[in-house]
C-alpha cells in the first residue's frame, strides 16, 4: 500500500445538477476532476427538478468517485481527507454527497471536511493564478450573485448579494422567454453575437443613495415588456416570430454585464482591493470576461477568472479549499449535516 500523503484531498460536489469528484494535491494541483452533468435530464423542464437531481446523484456518485481516484492514480487509503459540499444547495442533492463522504471517510479512517459551495467558487479563481490577499471575489452562478472580500483562501466576508434573481437565473429565464434552450447562459451568449447590445435600453440596477448591490428582476421584466408590449400577460409569441431576438439577447447580456462590472469596480474601490476574481457559471461568459478585464485594467486593477471548466460546478474547488480548511484544523465531526441555505 502506498504511504498516506497528508496533501491529497478527494473533493465531492453534489449541491445542484452536477455530480463531481476530484483529487487535488495541496490545494492547487488538480490530479483529476470528473464532472457528470445532469443538464440533459433537466433541459425539458427548463430548470433543475430537485427530485430528478437527487436520484441522478445517487446513481452517479460512486462511479464518479471511482473515476476521479482512477484518473489521479490514487486509492482512498492514500488520502488525507475527503472534502464535501455541505451547503448551500438542494437538500436532497447535498445529502447524497454528504452521506457518501461520511461513509467513505468513516470506513477508511479519513478526516472529513465540510465546504461552503459559494466560498469554494470564489476559491476556484485563485487555483490557477498566483494571487495576493485580500482580494475581491465576484461569484456569479445560477443560484448566487454576490461580492466577497477574501482575506485568505478560507476567510470570506460577504459584501453584498442580489436582492432577487441570480445573474445566471436571469440568463436562464430570459432564454426561456426567447425560446432558447436550457441552460440559458451559453444560448444567449451565442445569439447575442449576432445582435446589437445597444438596441434596447434595458435598466442597470444600482442601490439608491450609493452603495453596492445587485438586482436582476427589473431587467427581466423589462425584457418581458419588450417582448410582449405593455401587456406582460399577453401570450408569448412563437420563438421564430420574436422580432429582433438577437438584439434582445445582446441588449440583455450587455445590461447584466454592465451591472456586474460597475458594481464590482465600485466595491473594489471602496474596499481598496486591486484584484477581482470572477467565478461561477456566468464567469464563462465571453463578454463579461472582456468587459471586466478591460474596465479593471483602466483603473489599474487585475481581473482573474478560472478556466471555464472550473467556473461552473466542479469538485476541484471543493478539494482545493478543503485542503486549506484541513490545514486550519477545521475538520468536521460525524454529525456533519447538509444545509440547504
Ligand atoms: O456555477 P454553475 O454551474 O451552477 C450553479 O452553482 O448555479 O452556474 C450555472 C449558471 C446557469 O444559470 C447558466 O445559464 C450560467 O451559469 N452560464 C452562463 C454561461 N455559461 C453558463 N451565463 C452566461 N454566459 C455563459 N456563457
Ligand atoms: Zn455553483
Amino acid at each position: 500500500m502506498a504511504p498516506r500523503s497528508s496533501e491529497l484531498i478527494l473533493g465531492l460536489e453534489s449541491s445542484c445538477d452536477e455530480t463531481a469528484a476530484a483529487v487535488v494535491r495541496a490545494g492547487r494541483e488538480i490530479l483529476s476532476s470528473v464532472v457528470e452533468s445532469q443538464i440533459e435530464e433537466h433541459a425539458p423542464f427548463r430548470g433543475v427538478v430537485p427530485e430528478i437531481a437527487g436520484r441522478s446523484h445517487l446513481r452517479a456518485v460512486l462511479p464518479v468517485v471511482e473515476q476521479a481516484l482512477a484518473r489521479a492514480g490514487v486509492t482512498l487509503d492514500e488520502l488525507a481527507a475527503i472534502a464535501v459540499t455541505q451547503r448551500p444547495g438542494l437538500i436532497g442533492s447535498l445529502l447524497i454527497g454528504v452521506s457518501t463522504a461520511k461513509a467513505l471517510a468513516f470506513a477508511r479512517g479519513l478526516a472529513l471536511v465540510g465546504v461552503h459551495h459559494i466560498e469554494a467558487h470564489a476559491y476556484a479563481a485563485t487555483m490557477e493564478h498566483a494571487v495576493e490577499y485580500p482580494l475581491l471575489a465576484l461569484v456569479v452562478s445560477g443560484g448566487h450573485t454576490a461580492l466577497y472580500r477574501m482575506a485568505s483562501p478560507i476567510e470570506l466576508v460577504k459584501l453584498t448579494e442580489t436582492l432577487d434573481d441570480a445573474a445566471g437565473e436571469a440568463f436562464d429565464k430570459v432564454a426561456s422567454m426567447l425560446g432558447l434552450p436550457y441552460p440559458g447562459g451559453p444560448a444567449i451568449s451565442a445569439l447575442a453575437q449576432e445582435g446589437d447590445g445597444r438596441a434596447f435600453a434595458f435598466p442597470r440596477y444600482s442601490p439608491k443613495g450609493g452603495g453596492i448591490g445587485f438586482s436582476f428582476s427589473g431587467l427581466k421584466t423589462s425584457v418581458l415588456y419588450a417582448l410582449r408590449g405593455q401587456d406582460a400577460g399577453a401570450p408569448a409569441p412563437a420563438p421564430e416570430a420574436i422580432p429582433r431576438r438577437a438584439d434582445l439577447a445582446a441588449s440583455f447580456q450587455e445590461a447584466v454585464v454592465d451591472a456586474l462590472v460597475t458594481q464590482s469596480l465600485a466595491a473594489a474601490r471602496r474596499e481598496g482591493l486591486t484584484t477581482i476574481a470572477v467565478t461561477g457559471g456566468v464567469a464563462c461568459n465571453r463578454r463579461l470576461r472582456e468587459r471586466m478585464t478591460a474596465a479593471a485594467a483602466e483603473l489599474g486593477l487585475r481581473a482573474i477568472f478560472p478556466s471555464p471548466s472550473y467556473c461552473s460546478d466542479n469538485a476541484a474547488m471543493i478539494a482545493g479549499q478543503g485542503w486549506h480548511l484541513l490545514a486550519a484544523g477545521r475538520v468536521a465531526g460525524w454529525e456533519l449535516d447538509a444545509i440547504a441555505r
